[in-house]
């Protein structure tokens, strides 16, 4: 079968996921690899994303989450850092193309521990995109899931909820991605199997796709691939 035949026949007859969480790895590798210093990795990596979130618009996908920045990335050399938030910088001054594009911007994760410049940035971009229609993307930036659960405890406490009354809703209503549902499909790219750090709460039902090609190489066809074998998985919730 033709790839233009088998790409339609997945579009009219799958279940697309309603929210993808993408952890994009691989940026410092793909860079190496090119003799190039790891900051051009993470731009390579800021481009993919555009482009990716594009793709998710187009098909219809309408909640994108992606690790940005973990609470351990401050670990990395002053000069990384520095470089990753002057990406996020441009990024944010030019986000107002996402808004043209229907897409909605937000951010989870502990914006106070961010430079105060792109704090205000992050403000701005959430503030211009707000009526969009179309992908709801979530930027995760300083982002932990344990401080995720720490934040929420907080909050829970300073509410005073007492203790009998507290479920499982009760956190899921506390976290920062309170107002969108669970992740169906967690990826990671660039051949590392694990969750760093990333939706902790939210992925206890994720699918989760793994694949050895580099964020920077990623592309509409990985996607495809896996939004494909998210369809041949059976998601039983603990059932039969
Ligand atoms: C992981 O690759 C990537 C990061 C820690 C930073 C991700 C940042 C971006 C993709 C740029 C974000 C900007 C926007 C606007 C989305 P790595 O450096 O750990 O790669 P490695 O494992 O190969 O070293």
């Amino acid at each position: 079968m033709s790839f233009f035949k088998r790409k339609k026949q997945i579009t009219e007859n799958r279940t697309l996921p309603t929210h993808i969480a993408i952890i994009m790895d691989g940026n410092g590798r793909w860079a190496k690899k090119r003799s190039l210093p790891r900051t051009a990795g993470h731009a390579a990596g800021s481009k993919k994303f555009k482009e990716i979130a594009r793709y998710c618009n187009k098909i219809g996908i309408k909640y994108l989450t992606v690790y940005a920045f973990s609470t351990e990335n401050w670990r990395r050399p002053k000069e990384e850092v520095d470089a990753i938030m002057n990406i996020f910088r441009d990024y944010l001054k030019d986000s107002a193309n996402f808004k043209s594009e229907n897409i909605m911007l937000k951010f989870i994760g502990d914006r106070s521990g961010m430079p105060e410049d792109i704090i205000k940035l992050m403000a701005q971009a959430e503030y211009d995109s707000k009526d969009a229609t179309g992908l709801r993307v979530y930027m995760a930036i300083n982002y932990g899931g344990r401080d995720e659960l720490v934040h929420a405890l907080r909050d829970i406490v300073r509410e005073a909820i007492p203790a009998e009354e507290i479920t499982e809703d009760t956190i899921s209503s506390h976290i920062y991605t309170r107002e969108y549902p669970d992740p169906e499909l967690i990826i990671r790219p660039s051949g590392e199997y694990r969750l760093s750090n990333f939706l902790i709460w939210q992925s206890a039902y994720s699918e989760f796709w793994f694949s050895d090609v580099l964020w920077p190489d990623f592309s509409s066809d990985d996607l495809e691939r896996a939004i494909d074998d998210y369809n041949k998985r059976n998601r039983r919730f603990g059932g039969v």
